[in-house]
């Protein structure tokens, strides 16, 4: 496997940060929003709650909110905090939010900065969930993420993550390359192809990538119990699992 981490400069914050980055995704938000809609639904129903049970939860890279607005819909109870260090993804966020207007707040939280979560963000979590975003991180730090997430809930509380990952060997990656093929016939000469802006795109998507078990072992290593892979399809997956709960508290 390359050395992605080390192979180019961190391109990362100029992709969200920057009014193309930003037009880029909004562009191909509906198709890409169809594709996941079962994924983020499922993301949803994992989560334990009653629907008009009032819980607070954090979307981390919350973009334009994607995760977040599902689990609103699914929760008449439910208030989000969306994190993000990007102000072009959370202004447009805040426009597809409207339909939550009251029910959600929005802060500014560079992920990258470890122990440094904002005053915004209470204690005693009910539930964290990132969509999509966490493979933005280097190894250490989403290591060290998710120690803090655990320390953040609430006992009994939730975290999920949606995100790609690497395949664990070549054996895996050539299948992986292989089905996506052939849904796409037109996959492999775009991977050839890619314009120097899809380049820049693809390496940032790609740069702190890591496979699926050393982040299962992350959060074992945290304190999380119920870690499992709810949902997997070739490079993308559904892990999580919950804080445990009080001893005298609920099971
Ligand atoms: C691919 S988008 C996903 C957005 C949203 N979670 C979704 O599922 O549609 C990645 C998001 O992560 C955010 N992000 C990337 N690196 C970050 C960091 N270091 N701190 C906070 N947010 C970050 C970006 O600004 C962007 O909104």
């Amino acid at each position: 496997m390359p050395d992605r981490e080390d192979s180019a400069q961190d391109t990362n914050a100029a992709v969200w940060k920057s009014d193309i980055g930003v037009n880029f995704w909004k562009s191909t938000a509906s198709d890409r929003e169809r594709r996941r809609a079962g994924h983020r639904d499922l993301m949803a129903q994992l989560l334990p709650f009653a629907a008009g049970e009032p819980f607070t939860f954090v979307d981390l890279g919350a973009g334009t909110g994607a995760a977040a607005r599902t689990i609103l819909g699914c929760y008449a109870g439910a208030h989000a905090i969306l994190a993000d260090f990007s102000p072009q993804m959370m202004a447009q966020g805040m426009v597809e939010l409207e339909p939550y207007a009251g029910r959600y707040t929005y802060v500014e939280f560079d992920l990258t900065q470890a122990g440094s979560w904002p005053a915004q963000i209470p204690d005693r979590l009910d539930a964290v969930v990132s969509s999509l975003c966490v493979h933005h991180l280097r190894d250490e730090r989403k290591q060290t993420l998710f120690g803090e997430i655990f320390a953040q809930l609430a006992p009994g509380g939730w975290y999920l993550n949606y995100d790609p990952v690497l395949p664990p060997d070549p054996v895996a990656e050539q299948a992986w390359l292989r089905a996506g093929d052939r849904r796409d016939p037109g996959a492999a000469g775009k991977r050839a192809h890619r314009t120097p802006e899809e380049q820049f795109r693809y390496e940032n998507h790609v740069r702190y990538m890591t496979p699926l078990d050393p982040q299962l072992g992350y959060l074992r290593a945290a304190g999380f119990e119920g870690v499992d892979v709810y949902w997997k399809e070739l490079d993308y997956v559904i892990y999580g699992g919950r804080r445990p709960a009080d001893a005298a508290g609920d099971s």
